[in-house]
């Protein structure tokens, strides 16, 4: 009988870097469903790395691996290996407390608590033991400068973190993470529900973070990921289909579907 093997992503090794996280053989299951397939790949420090693909390919599914997430989702289980320095991070005695301060996350609708902008920044901080006012103070401006943010807000640390727009909301999110000094940054669309204006901030803000840290964005928006991402990973129904520099894979994509999902002939 003829079997159709499935042929292997197409994944350009990227040269001379330093590989932050090294995925092997990940699986990722809901129950039984397996929702990310059999994908290996290696994501460079100091860079931005969009993943793209269509709805339900399995994009936040795999993202949220690298700060144990998924944990959060009883059904979900994964297999393989993802390493982070010297961490399996799939290791189930791993600190996640500490892993997810080294790597923070952005989600798509900002979340900050219900509380001041000052108490939202300092939130982490608080949780590990820091009560130094001095400290505290200084974080906020720090963070909040970062996060640009600082002259919007130094006026009103104590009013409603409920009180800012939806853009100055998913900044003091941001500034909440950078307080915590992550070395990475999760971002699962962060900028869907902003208007062009917040979007085009929080874009200048992550290509300046990139100088320091590691930066993975999930995006719908193909125009974000080549203005914004150094690598590009394009997923297709839970497989890494295509991997690489993103001017390469936006101008010449070697797998047939990359070229299909460019092209918008699926969405
Ligand atoms: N909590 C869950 N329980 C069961 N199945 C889930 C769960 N979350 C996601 N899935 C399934 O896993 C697959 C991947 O979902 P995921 O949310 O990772 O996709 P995505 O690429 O982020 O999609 P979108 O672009 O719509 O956000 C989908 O088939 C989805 O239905
Ligand atoms: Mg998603």
């Amino acid at each position: 009988m003829l079997t159709l093997e499935k042929p292997k992503a197409s994944v350009t090794p990227i040269k001379k870097i330093n590989p932050v996280f090294q995925v092997k053989d990940l699986n990722i299951y809901y129950g039984d469903t397996l929702a990310v397939k059999d994908v290996s790949v290696q994501f460079p420090e100091r860079a931005i790395t969009a993943l793209i693909g269509p709805s339900g390919c399995g994009k936040s599914t795999f993202l949220r691996t690298f700060n144990r997430m998924n944990d959060l989702i009883p059904e979900a289980r994964a297999t393989g290996e993802v390493i982070y320095q010297e961490w399996n991070i799939l290791d189930p005695r791993l600190d996640v407390v500490a892993l997810r301060k080294e790597i923070g996350m952005l989600f798509q609708k900002p979340n900050p608590f219900p509380k001041s902008i000052y108490e939202n920044v300092v939130h982490g901080l608080k949780c590990a033991g820091v009560k130094k006012k001095a400290v505290l103070d200084e974080a906020v401006e720090i963070s909040l400068k970062q996060a640009d943010l600082w002259d919007e807000t130094r006026d009103r640390l104590t009013k409603s973190a409920l009180s800012l727009s939806g853009g100055q909301q998913q900044r003091l999110c941001l500034a909440r993470a950078l307080a915590l000094k992550p070395k990475v940054l999760l971002l699962d669309e962060p900028t869907s529900a902003l208007d062009p204006i917040s979007t085009a901030k929080i874009e200048e803000l992550l290509l300046e973070l990139m100088k320091e840290m590691t930066i993975i964005i999930v995006t719908h928006n193909m125009q974000q990921a080549a203005r914004i991402a150094d690598y590009t990973a394009f997923f297709f129904q839970g497989r890494l289909e295509e991997y690489g520099a993103t001017a390469a894979l936006f101008e010449a994509p070697k797998v047939e579907r990359t070229k299909q999902y460019l092209s918008g002939q699926f969405g």
